[in-house]
């Protein structure tokens, strides 16, 4: 009998209602729509304004969704795990929050703090306790509100990102499902993208505040070539130990930061731009959402069996590159 494998069994999105364009950004910061475009490629994203909501009141859309199409009921659910930089608080987790407010009673929870590649590492995390056998139905959520942690006076970062993210169902599989994954980090390039303030290092106070160090720092450019350079590597590497050329493989599913950085990365790796699936133009950077929004946007299109390679960086540094055949 083979390995049990983790398979994705279900996908499901959400994006707030709100959409902020780059004409709008226009009248906020000193920027315009054709910087934007073409410098990141992004021409809209959406912005959460909901009255009273937070990180978890997305992620109960995205699983009550993802419930509703796979037919699981929310008590049957063993293990949800988010992965998010912007959950509703500090502590607690936003999991156990998202896990409470869509009735998984049965489950157990926690958050996965690596940026853009959070949700990467969640998925391996989630998949190793479908693969040992004890646990069953495995919720894997990628979200960000990263609206609420950008200065709209900024124009590096506020036209970057946007809210936004999904949820995956994991479950066991004797053919399909989670092959394999690369997953690295390097605490050294924290100093290039981060949140100044707010943790143990430097806690909330008033001069904080007034030096906004509550909000996303970015140092563009290093964290651009990290970027190519991490995912490229990552995602050669997976490709050599699995024995799998580049036209063997379905779809690559690049984190969504900027399309340059994917172009980039699909022209290093030979890969036609034609498999890469590319919704940036209308969510920008959802940190850990975008890998999901991506499943989501093209679930359509996919097919048992299919190859599926997903790749992200951010900050940390994290990074890494999952394998994976799609189950349905
Ligand atoms: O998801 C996590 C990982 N993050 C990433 O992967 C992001 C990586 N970095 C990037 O995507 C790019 O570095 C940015 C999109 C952040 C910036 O693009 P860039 O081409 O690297 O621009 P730059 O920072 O080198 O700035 C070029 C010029 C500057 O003006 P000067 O100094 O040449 O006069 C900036 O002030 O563009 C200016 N600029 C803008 N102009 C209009 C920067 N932001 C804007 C803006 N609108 N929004």
């Amino acid at each position: 009998m083979g390995k049990i494998k983790a398979a994705i069994t279900g996908v499901h999105g959400y994006v707030p209602d709100y959409i902020l364009t780059n004409k709008e950004l226009e009248t906020i910061v000193d920027t315009s729509d054709e910087w934007i475009r073409t410098r990141t490629g992004i021409e809209q994203r959406h912005i959460l304004k909901q009255e009273g909501w937070a990180a978890s009141d997305m992620g109960r859309e995205m699983v009550n969704g993802l419930l509703e199409k796979t037919g699981a009921k929310p008590e049957e659910i063993d293990l949800l795990i988010c992965a998010t930089i912007t959950g509703d608080m500090v502590f607690p987790d936003t999991a156990n929050t998202i896990a409470d407010k869509v009735g998984a009673i049965n489950s157990f929870g926690f958050d996965i703090n690596a940026a853009c590649s959070g949700f990467l590492y969640a998925l391996s995390t989630g998949a190793k306790f479908v693969e040992s056998g004890s646990h069953k139905k495995v919720v894997i959520v990628g979200l960000d509100v990263m609206s609420s942690i950008l200065d709209y006076s900024d124009r590096t970062t506020c036209v970057i990102f946007g809210d936004g993210g999904g949820a995956v169902l994991l479950e066991a599989n004797d053919t399909y499902g989670i092959e394999d994954a690369i997953l690295k980090s390097d605490g050294n390039g924290r100093n290039f993208l981060n949140m100044p303030a707010g943790g143990s290092k430097l806690p909330p106070s008033a001069e904080t505040v007034k030096n906004k160090q509550h909000y996303v720092f970015q140092d563009g450019r290093p964290v651009f070539k990290a970027a190519v350079k991490g995912m490229s590597s990552a995602v050669t590497d997976l490709l050599n130990r699995n024995n799998l050329s580049k036209d063997q493989i379905d779809w690559l599913v690049p984190h969504q930061a900027n399309i340059r950085i994917i172009n980039t990365v699909a022209s290093q790796l030979d890969f036609p731009l034609e498999r890469v699936m590319i919704n940036i133009q209308k969510y920008g950077n959802t940190t850990a959402g975008t890998l999901p929004l991506c499943l989501w946007d093209y679930e359509s299109q996919l097919k048992a069996g299919d190859k599926i390679v997903l790749t992200a960086f951010g900050g940390g540094f994290t990074w890494g590159a999952t394998y994976l055949t799609w189950a349905y």
